[in-house]
């Protein structure tokens, strides 16, 4: 698998594509340990906010057949716990140095500037921005804040499908510093439960997930592969190594996965991995860089 291996930076080499997406493994050491034992090249945590967060009442979730809705209410034990979470993870991995993204979530670029300056004495290999709200300002700010107070630690910014000028928002954050842009983050919906007459979540509407968001997803990293010259991390709807490979087609350097762990189990990453290793060797292709933004090349 060795020649699968990956470069996002200069000092951050992935031993493949593949990484553990925010979210559904994401709000534990174990979990997290998990799914790097389970074959993740790298780890993204659950969404992290300033303080304690308690999270929303079930059904936080549910699979509607073409996809996932879910609304957790970011449930999240606080930043001040991410320093132990990513000691333990880095502890129980050792040698086997599988690199740690952790994912901040707040609600003003103030709270994103502490954020950022509580977690960086622990050094996570890059922070992912999960944005609030897609607004071309707001997110130049924020990704100013959070480079401001990281002591020189890689930035990511998550971006959602729902801005319409998708590239245009990518080259603003790339302009405001940003190392890479993760897209994307899952979309909002409803699923009503009729019998109920009542939304099915208890938090009303939630994010889509899953297979239904793929062919999205693959037109927003097209955008923004086409709008920047940073890593994108491609995320939605890869269930397989040829959703991985389309992915990296459209322009992702590497791929995350959520959803494919409700489907598939932690079993998900060798499963993607070995399919995306027959697809590669029955084309032709050496490495997987080849791959990325195949299409528009
Ligand atoms: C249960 C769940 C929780 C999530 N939590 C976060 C989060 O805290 N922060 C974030 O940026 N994205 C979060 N996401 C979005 C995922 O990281 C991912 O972008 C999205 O689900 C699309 O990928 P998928 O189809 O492979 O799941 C979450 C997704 C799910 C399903």
């Amino acid at each position: 698998m060795s020649n699968f291996s990956c470069k996002m930076f200069d000092n951050l080499i992935l031993k493949s594509p593949l990484i553990l997406a925010s979210g559904i493994s994401g709000n534990s050491d174990g979990l997290l340990i998990r799914a790097a034992k389970s074959g993740a090249a790298a780890v993204t945590t659950k969404g992290v906010t300033l303080k304690y967060q308690k999270g929303a009442e079930n059904p936080v979730s549910t699979d509607w057949g073409p996809g996932l809705i879910t609304n957790l209410g970011l449930s999240n034990p606080g930043i001040e716990s991410m320093a132990y979470m990513i000691k333990t993870f880095r502890n129980e991995m050792g040698d086997q140095t599988i690199p740690i993204f952790v994912n901040i979530h707040g609600e003003s670029a103030e709270e994103y500037a502490e954020i950022a300056r509580l977690i960086a004495p622990s050094h996570p290999d890059l922070l992912e921005i999960d944005l609030p709200f897609p607004d071309e300002t707001l997110a130049q700010e924020i990704t100013h804040a959070v480079i401001e107070n990281a002591s020189g630690i890689p930035i990511s910014v998550k971006i959602s499908a729902d801005y319409p000028k998708i590239g245009q928002l990518a080259k603003v954050i790339e302009d405001a510093g940003a190392d890479a842009i993760s897209a994307i983050n899952s979309m909002k919906g409803l699923i009503v439960d009729a019998y109920a007459a009542k939304p099915f979540l208890s938090s009303g509407v939630g994010g889509i997930s899953g297979p239904a968001i793929k062919p999205i997803a693959l037109y927003c990293i097209s955008e923004i592969y086409q709008a920047v010259n940073i890593p994108v991390i491609g995320t939605g709807g890869v269930l397989t190594g040829l959703d991985m490979a389309e992915m990296m087609m459209a322009g992702a350097t590497i791929v995350g996965i959520g959803s494919a762990l409700y489907y598939s189990g932690y079993g998900a990453f060798s499963q993607i991995m070995n399919e995306f290793e027959t697809f590669m060797k029955s084309e032709g292709y050496q490495s997987a860089s080849e791959l990325v933004g195949k299409i528009w090349r």
